[in-house]
């Protein structure tokens, strides 16, 4: 009895300090929450860039905080609204985001949105053009989301599949809109073994999530 209750003790202490994003807020992180808030509701009609609608990027928010992922990679940034509620998601699960855009002009606008939102050390902010660099990358991810050229979308999650751990996923946007290059890529996505495809039908647009269920190799 008494080396039961010795061994509750312990569990007990030891399951206080994991760390989790259920824990109380400190009084920085509800500050920031504060800011991303506030960033986020002024700006909820103010995006022009082809941006994410308010839903989709909630959507994007809980998915990384339920999932507590910390290593995301966006592609398209545009001016960063979809950026911007990852990374608050971020900051809650302790990671980071990488996200990529081809236009300066919108890179440069949504670094200036990344600092007002208080979220700009959450991302990593690339100028680039994703069907070079998401090649170079070196991962792993275990969150992606596909935002920019819908024709490229099946490339792009080749290009991933080898750094996307196992119980991450790769999200597509504007998955309902049924074009040709899109179905294609949820065709491609759902005929494989190793990955479970859903959409977010709460989201606006259609966001898919495809969860990596195994390596390819062990799914055969
Ligand atoms: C739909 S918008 C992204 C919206 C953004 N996710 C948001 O919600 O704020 C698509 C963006 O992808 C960018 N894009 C298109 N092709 C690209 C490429 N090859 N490499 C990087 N960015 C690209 C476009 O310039 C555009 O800004």
């Amino acid at each position: 009895m008494k080396v039961l209750i010795t061994c509750m003790s312990i569990s007990f202490i030891l399951v206080g300090a994991v760390p989790s994003v259920f824990a109380q807020k400190t009084g920085a992180s509800k500050d920031l929450d504060a800011t991303v808030e506030k960033f986020l509701q002024e700006n909820r009609r103010n995006w022009h860039d082809l941006n994410v609608p308010y839903k989709d990027g909630k959507a994007l928010f809980n998915l990384i905080v339920k999932n507590n992922y910390t290593r995301a990679l966006e592609i398209g940034t545009s001016t960063g609204h979809s950026s911007i509620w990852m990374a608050w998601a971020l900051s809650r699960t302790g990671g980071k985001l990488i996200t990529i855009e081809i236009d300066e002009d919108r890179h440069k606008t949504a670094l200036k949105n990344f600092k007002k939102a208080g979220v700009e050390e959450f991302i990593d902010a690339r100028l680039a053009d994703a069907h070079q660099l998401v090649k170079e990358l070196k991962g792993p991810f275990d969150f992606v989301f596909s935002d920019a050229d819908k024709e490229w979308y099946t490339q792009y999650f080749k290009e991933v599949d080898p750094k996307l751990v196992v119980g991450g996923c790769f999200t597509a946007h504007n998955v309902t809109d049924g074009f040709g290059d899109v179905k294609r890529f949820l065709n491609y996505v759902r005929s494989l073994p190793n990955y479970e495809t859903t959409i977010d039908r709460s989201s606006t647009s259609g966001i898919s999530i495809s969860y990596k269920k195994a390596n390819a190799s062990s799914s055969r």
